[in-house]
């Protein structure tokens, strides 16, 4: 083992449009469901994305501070109706020049874009169809995936379909504390089918191009399961969440077809299936993707479903230090979340526990070969602010990333295809409902200043001594 990765491992930064950006209705870009929430009643918190870390006028400087933070890569997020305003798919040139210019000064760097399509940022209009429910999503994102793969071509090396088609579900439609803050079991299943069939159909325009420079995959949020017990009961809980948090949408992506035992149980459950299509199927029979992105914060523990766990839900902590409850999840008759208290949680209730970045990577080994994967973000929330000395001491988060980097250098060095890692976030920027305050960028922006300045943390000195450190010369 030389504790060092290969050469051409990609070190970087992550961030997504509707979280950085702001010039929310600037440049000719038309309403998102994000914007139509944040502007809603709906709102309680009443933080936006108007603004955010104002990448939208400030991405020179911000991508100059990844460069000489030594980052050789980033990933970024197009936003949809900044590239096609409404309904009519008339393409917006001013927002297509912006994503160009953030191109060029990405190429000016040296730095290889990763760039997401569709983080959780959807034009209003579709939102007001039924959004992810409407079957015609997912033909409305493969039109605009194939306008985006002919404005942009190989500019763009690595595309992402879709950020974590689960969370965004779960919580848009399960939960309900997303746009369009639904709770239904069914929408929830109907939401994810149509989810997965727009990215299938999202690779099928990708292939049309023939590109020779440029792959096409998915970001998966990864939640590896395990149990702290062996019995039966528990290997079937493991099962069940597993199949609940991940293989429904890796099994389709890399395999081309839904887990044999998923179907069933949902029938089982009183799921409705009947959108599930033959057509469908045999469409994603053929879409394979060519890498993996994992965003990879925490696992989940799964115990057997109690009758007193109540219904299925998931529950988020978006109150931070003032709520004690842990993050967790009840999916009825399939399992409920465990909790080791013995680990330390973040003060959103969420288990920090670095080695399940090993435990992943092996895991994707064993189940899909040496398919390349991309930690595509992985991160830690705080609370910060500037110490007396104008620094931001986050030692926290160096512990954080540090735990994690370690057992991911010891995976690529046991035989792990992963080829790249993305810190969430590049700077600090906005956090869905939990606003401003939850921050998890390498760079701090000081949100009462007039001008947004930045500030290196320690985090990202760090980082940069630690790619230096960990990367074979060539
Ligand atoms: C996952 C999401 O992709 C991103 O949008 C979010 O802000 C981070 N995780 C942190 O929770």
């Amino acid at each position: 083992m030389n504790n060092k990765v290969k050469h051409d491992f990609l070190w970087g930064s992550a961030s997504a449009a509707y979280q950085c950006e702001g010039g929310w209705n600037e440049g000719g870009k038309g309403l998102s469901n994000w914007d139509q929430f944040c502007h809603s009643e709906k709102n309680k918190k009443g933080f936006t994305g108007d603004v955010a870390a104002d990448f939208y006028h400030r991405y020179k400087e911000d991508i100059r501070m990844a460069a000489e933070g030594g980052q050789n890569t980033l990933r970024f997020s197009i936003s949809w109706t900044r590239i096609l305003p409404d309904q009519s798919g008339k393409v917006n040139e001013e927002g297509v020049n912006f994503y160009k210019d953030v191109l060029l000064e990405c190429k000016k760097y040296g730095i290889t874009p990763n760039v997401t399509l569709l983080h959780y940022d959807i034009p209003a209009w579709l939102e007001d169809m039924g959004g992810y429910r409407n079957p015609i999503f997912a033909d409305e994102f493969a039109k605009y995936c194939k306008v985006v793969f002919e404005q942009f071509g190989e500019l763009i090396p690595l595309y992402v379909t879709i950020n974590e088609i689960t969370h965004n579900a779960i919580c848009s439609y399960l939960t309900g504390h997303y746009p369009p803050n639904i709770h239904s079991t069914q929408a929830l299943c109907e939401v994810g089918y149509n989810m997965i069939m727009a990215h299938a159909k999202a690779v099928v325009e990708f292939r049309k191009f023939n590109f020779k420079n440029s792959q096409v995959g998915i970001v998966h949020t990864t939640n590896t399961v395990q149990i702290l017990k062996d019995t039966p009961e528990y290997r079937i809980a493991q099962r069940r969440c597993d199949l609940f948090k991940n293989k429904w949408i890796t099994d389709p992506v890399i395999l081309g077809k839904f887990p044999d035992d998923l179907l069933p149980l949902l029938k089982e459950s009183g799921i409705d299936t009947s959108f599930v299509k033959q057509e469908d199927l045999d469409l994603l029979a053929t879409t394979h993707i060519d890498f993996l992105g994992q965003n990879c914060y925490t696992r989940t523990l799964a115990r057997p479903y109690r009758e007193e766990d109540g219904e299925t839900n998931y529950y988020p902590n978006n109150v931070g230090a003032g709520q004690k409850r842990l993050e967790g999840y009840v999916v009825k008759n399939w399992f409920t979340s465990d909790h080791d208290l013995n680990n330390p949680m973040n003060a959103w209730g969420r288990e920090e526990y670095p080695k399940t970045v090993y435990d992943m990577l092996m895991g994707i080994k064993k189940d899909y070969g040496d398919i390349p994967v991309y930690i595509t973000e992985n991160g830690c929330a705080m609370y910060e602010k500037v110490e007396e000395d104008g620094k931001i001491h986050d030692q926290r988060r160096i512990d954080f990333m540090k735990g994690y980097l370690d057992w991911l250098v010891k995976a690529e060095n046991e035989g792990c295809n992963v080829k790249g890692y993305y810190a969430w976030s590049t700077t600090d920027c906005y956090s869905w409902i939990n606003g401003y305050e939850k921050r998890y960028g390498l760079v701090y922006i000081d949100y009462e200043s007039e001008d947004l300045k930045r500030i290196p943390k320690d985090s990202y000195y760090w980082f940069k001594d630690y790619i230096k450190e960990h990367t074979e010369g060539e």
